[in-house]
């Protein structure tokens, strides 16, 4: 076990919320904070502290007093919330990084992550295999919040010499903690759906491609990042990374082969013209040239895995 203090923010989120259970393999000492309590298996077996990231003074208390070296940055507002509330998303996605970067120059933190995300391409970037380096025009308060942190991280990185990390994640799936207020959510919800009730009226239409990535991989890679030497690391603003894509009826089909009487059925909303923005599919070969990245889970391995345990979940 390691004896470095690291710091979660956003750790009661979808991400937060499975990071800090591995982290806390890897690290004697795990802060978990979130604005709210989050459930047992992170408050009771380990430490949690109530932060609020607009509130930099606090976050410089927690730091000194608990001599944080890592600091894993995940609280943000996703990108539908982010439309409905863009000011609100605008305050957490930029001013709380703002507040983490300089409490850990101010107060000598190592290592920071930053989560950023597909969303920081926007209508003209190139949708099949998008480059690492390319054309990125969010459209998203979102994705401009994501982009302009990439942009912060760098900065920081160049004339601070913080060792700062992040990576641009697919849509995230997941059973344990389920995503809140962005456009990929629909194929988390679906799995649920389908076991419970066996039908899902999906916000997306059936052709929408999105690029996807089960949470074990994110978690794994995620971590593999962070542990990388630093002298591989050659991006400072936010590494793509693939799992793997699919499409609304390209998911129903595969849960139909486990649950064969599921139906879907399509209402897109406002979501629609977010997903419309994004990348269809990721090229990630600088991070599996920089850190060997490589994902295990694709689309049927992923569904196999989430109807199971989603199932076990129901059953208890
Ligand atoms: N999963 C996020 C969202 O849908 C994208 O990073 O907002």
């Amino acid at each position: 076990m390691q004896d470095e203090t690291v710091l979660v923010t956003g750790a009661g989120g979808q991400i937060g919320s499975e990071l800090v259970l591995s982290l806390r393999k890897i690290y004697k000492h795990v802060i978990a904070s979130d604005l709210k309590e989050p459930g047992p298996d992170i408050k009771d077996v380990g430490e949690f502290m109530r932060l609020d990231v607009l509130y930099k003074n606090g976050l410089m208390d927690c730091v000194k007093r608990f001599n944080v070296k890592q600091i894993y940055h995940l609280a943000a507002i996703l990108s539908a919330t982010g439309e409905k509330n863009p000011e609100m998303a605008w305050r957490i996605n930029m001013k709380g990084l703002r507040n983490i970067l300089d409490v850990c120059t101010e107060a000598g933190v190592k290592k920071l992550f930053f989560p950023s995300t597909i969303a920081v391409f926007g209508p003209t970037t190139p949708k099949v295999n998008t480059p690492q380096y390319t054309v990125m025009e969010p459209n998203t308060i979102y994705g401009i919040s994501k982009q302009a942190g990439e942009r912060w991280c760098d900065w920081y990185f160049q004339k601070k010499g913080l060792d700062v990390r992040s990576i641009r994640y697919p849509g995230l799936i997941s059973y344990k903690t389920k995503a809140g207020g962005g456009t990929t959510d629909y194929a988390v919800d679906i799995f649920f759906e389908a076991v419970a009730n066996k039908k899902y009226e999906c916000f997306l239409k059936e052709d929408t491609i999105l690029p996807m990535m089960y949470m074990p991989d994110a978690i794994r890679g995620t971590i593999e990042l962070m542990e990388t030497p630093a002298e591989k690391i050659t991006v400072r603003s936010g590494y793509n990374l693939s799992g793997f894509s699919f499409s609304p009826a390209q998911l129903a089909t595969e849960i139909k082969k486990t649950i064969p009487n599921f139906t879907i059925t399509y209402k897109p909303d406002f979501r629609q013209s977010i997903a419309d923005s994004w990348p269809q599919s990721i090229n990630d070969s600088v991070a599996q040239h920089d850190w060997a990245w490589k994902p295990e889970y694709d689309l049927a391995k992923m569904s196999t895995d989430m109807i199971q345990n989603i199932q076990k979940i129901e059953h208890n």
